[in-house]
């Protein structure tokens, strides 16, 4: 390699993909999204060069799995009518991106004691056996690991250890299952709990939920 060649790409640095999610429905009022906004801007200062993509899964959701989306999947047939094609194409979009991303940064609120089914939908996307995990003798195998997951987590109540709605609490719970399951096994989470109790309750978790968010390290 020319000397200069390796002097450039050495100065700047590997080229990293991050995709960030959103998937609260509260708009300009969501805790998750002001959250996950300010984990972005720290990472970019953090590591120049990163490549982001955004996904507003709220905005333009992914739409809910399909038996024919399903069947397609595996058929070797090109063939499918003009709504089908597209959901295909937006699939292997979304999955695309997930594979391809270094570090991803997911914000979401607690709904109903899980995650919003805007997100779900994109995590049925993505779970995708002989692409992201895959079924050995031994038993299943994450194909993922190595990346970077950083939650961004809004809750209108208390859940944490010890709190009598602990046992209700399948969002953070359900993610780490499922990236645990994708090989991804210790998700970074932020939390902003509390959000619910009253406008002194609320901003004292985003305040503290946001000065995590700007001292996040450069490496997990
Ligand atoms: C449809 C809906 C369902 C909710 N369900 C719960 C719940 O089960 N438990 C809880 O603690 N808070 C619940 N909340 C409160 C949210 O977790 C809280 O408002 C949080 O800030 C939502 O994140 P976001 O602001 O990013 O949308 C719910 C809010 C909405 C809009």
């Amino acid at each position: 390699m020319f000397p200069w060649l390796r002097f450039y790409t050495y100065s700047k640095g590997p080229s990293m993909n991050l995709l960030h999610l959103d998937s609260s429905i509260l708009g300009g009022n969501s805790v998750s999204r002001t959250v996950s906004a300010a984990i972005v801007a720290q990472l970019k200062k953090t590591h120049p060069g990163l490549k982001e993509t955004y996904r507003d899964l709220a905005a333009n959701p992914v739409p809910h799995l399909s038996g024919g989306y399903l069947a397609a999947l595996q058929s070797t047939e090109g063939q499918h009518e003009a709504s089908l094609q597209a959901d295909l194409a937006l699939g292997g979009k979304v999955l695309e991106e997930f594979i391809a991303a270094d570090i991803l940064v997911i914000g979401l609120g607690l709904y109903n004691f899980t995650v919003p089914s805007q997100l779900k939908a994109w995590i049925d996307r993505i779970a995708i056996a002989g692409k992201t995990f895959r079924y050995t003798e031994k038993g299943p195998e994450g194909l993922m690991g190595g990346k970077r997951v950083i939650l961004a987590i809004a809750r209108g109540g208390f859940y944490g250890p010890g709190m009598p709605a602990a046992p209700y609490e399948h969002g953070e719970t359900y993610l780490r299952a499922v990236f645990g399951f994708l090989g991804i096994a210790n998700p970074e989470v932020i939390l902003a709990e509390g959000i619910a109790i009253g406008p002194e309750q609320r901003e004292k978790s985003i305040k503290a939920a946001l000065e995590q968010a700007a001292g996040l390290p450069l490496a997990a």
